[in-house]
Parts: C-alpha cells; sequence; structure tokens
C-alpha cells in the first residue's frame, strides 16, 4: 500500500524557479519542457501547482476570453494587466508574455519599448514575438538589452489575414526550407526557444534535433523538445473548434453548463439557500 506520509526528499515535487536555462538544460538531458497558457491569477496558480515549465500569456486570450474572431485584436495594455495578473499566481514556471500584433513590427526601437513594458510592468520574464528571418534583427536588440526572447514559427495566428487558413503549414519543399532558414536565424539572433506550430511532424522533429535551442510544438508531433497548449482547448472550456492537436484532458464547459443549470433549478424551486446556508 501507497504510504500516506509527506512525500520524502526524493518525491517532492521540483519547485526551483524555471529559467531559460533550465528550459536549455531539459533539451540538453532530453527531458520534454510542458507548457501551458494562462490569463488570469487563479488559472495560473492552479497551472503552476502543476509542475509545469512555462506558462505563456497567449494573445490567444484575443479568442478565448474575449471573444475575438482572431488574436490579432487584443493590444498591449490588455496583455499588460492579463500578464500581471498571472504573474501574481505563478512562483515556479517561467512566464512569457505575447507581444501582440503590430506591437513589435513597426521598428525596433518600438518592440524594445514593448518588451520591457510587458517586463517592468507586468513582471513577464520572456518575451514571445512571431514570425522568422524578417523579425531577426529585431529580436537581436531585444535580447541585447537583457530580455529573453522566444520565437513562434509555423502557423502564425497573427498573420491570419494574409494566410486566410489555418491550415497545416511548411507542406511543400521550398515552405519546409523557409523554416528551416527561419528557425535557424531566430537562434542566431540569440532566441531561447522557438514553438512552432501545426507543421509535419517529422519536419518539427528534425528542426529540433538540428538547433541547440528547444523547440516547443503545438500541432508538431511528438519530436520536439516540448509541447504547448491553450489551456482553454485542454480543459474543454473553449470549444469552439476542437482542432486535431488538442488532447482534451476534461470536459470542463459541459461541467459549468451543468452546475449554473442545477443552480438555477435550485433557485427557482426555492430549494437554495437552505436553513444550513442562512444566517
Ligand atoms: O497565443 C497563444 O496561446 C500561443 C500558443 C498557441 C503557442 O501563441
Amino acid at each position: 500500500m501507497k504510504s500516506r506520509s509527506a512525500p520524502g526528499p526524493k518525491e517532492a515535487p521540483e519547485r526551483r524557479k524555471v529559467t531559460t536555462k533550465s528550459l536549455l538544460s531539459m533539451k540538453q538531458r532530453g527531458e520534454r519542457i510542458a507548457a501551458l497558457t494562462a490569463y488570469d491569477q487563479l488559472m495560473a496558480e492552479l497551472v503552476d501547482q502543476s509542475g509545469i515549465d512555462v506558462i505563456l500569456i497567449g494573445d490567444s486570450v484575443a479568442m478565448v476570453m474575449q471573444g475575438h474572431e482572431t488574436t490579432v485584436g487584443v493590444t498591449l495594455e490588455q496583455m499588460l494587466y492579463h500578464s500581471s495578473l498571472v504573474a501574481r499566481g505563478v512562483e515556479r514556471a517561467l512566464i512569457v508574455g505575447d507581444m501582440p500584433f503590430m506591437t513589435f513590427q513597426v521598428n525596433a526601437d518600438e518592440a524594445l519599448r514593448n518588451a520591457g513594458r510587458l517586463v517592468k510592468e507586468a513582471g513577464v520574464e520572456a518575451v514571445k514575438l512571431e514570425g522568422g528571418a524578417p523579425i531577426c534583427g529585431t529580436v537581436r536588440r531585444i535580447v541585447d538589452v537583457g530580455i529573453p526572447v522566444m520565437g513562434h514559427l509555423g502557423l502564425t495566428p497573427q498573420s491570419i489575414h494574409q494566410f486566410g487558413t489555418y491550415q497545416v503549414r511548411a507542406t511543400t519543399p521550398e515552405e519546409a526550407d523557409e523554416l528551416r532558414r527561419d528557425a535557424k536565424a531566430l537562434q542566431d539572433a540569440g532566441a531561447f526557444a522557438i514553438v512552432i506550430e501545426k507543421v509535419p511532424a517529422d519536419l518539427a522533429a528534425e528542426i529540433s534535433a538540428s538547433l541547440t535551442i528547444p523547440v516547443i510544438g503545438i500541432g508538431a508531433g511528438p519530436g520536439c523538445d516540448g509541447q504547448i497548449l491553450v489551456s482553454h482547448d485542454m480543459l474543454g472550456l473553449y470549444t469552439r473548434f476542437h482542432p486535431r492537436f488538442v488532447r482534451r484532458y476534461a470536459e470542463i464547459a459541459g461541467e459549468m453548463r451543468k452546475a449554473f443549470q442545477h443552480y438555477v433549478g435550485d433557485v427557482k424551486a426555492r430549494e437554495f439557500p437552505s436553513q444550513a446556508e442562512s444566517y
């Protein structure tokens, strides 16, 4: 029978703060990196307590919390707000904040100023930027002042109006080569990790093996150094669509709907509150 006593030193969950350096060591020793999104203090605290390595305040907040059709509408002020809530809930994971559309594309100075605000005002420990070779000068500029940068390649949702669809990317030899070049360029520009979204698994595995920095996949197969999912997707909380790469670990939306209906029924039937719930 399992002992019910407190875990011994060997079993104690690893509470040491995750840094960009720890992620690199994890890649070097072949330990997979687990990452999830969060947008508020409560969710961040719950995710952090799971032993997650990276918490991303994704611009996916625009879709899963604000009800937008795409991620392009979220503003820097909104990301500052959500990031500051998350930072309050996290003790261990590395906190990465997404730079919203048009906060880093105009020029490197503006990008640096905005990245600095996410770090200083909201408490993120790294920023994530979508794009490859064309933004490497900006990545270098941000890294050079001491702000770690995570790249994002493959399906880059901020460019949805250019691509027109959320279909799998880098399926032609030319696009695959471009992805390889972009990944290497981001590494050379000083990025500490790269998210690769919705590309063929073999290509993502090949790129992961070819880089020294960790590659974190989403819809990019099992050969990446880590995986990331949107928490609201994997919880079954955001159910507007269900891409094949999302494994649902719970069906929270259904549970919430049931609880809300139960409550409404109890109020209507005068079964809530009871004597015990009254003063
Ligand atoms: O915005 C987001 O949540 C993301 C992840 C899907 C990687 O960029």
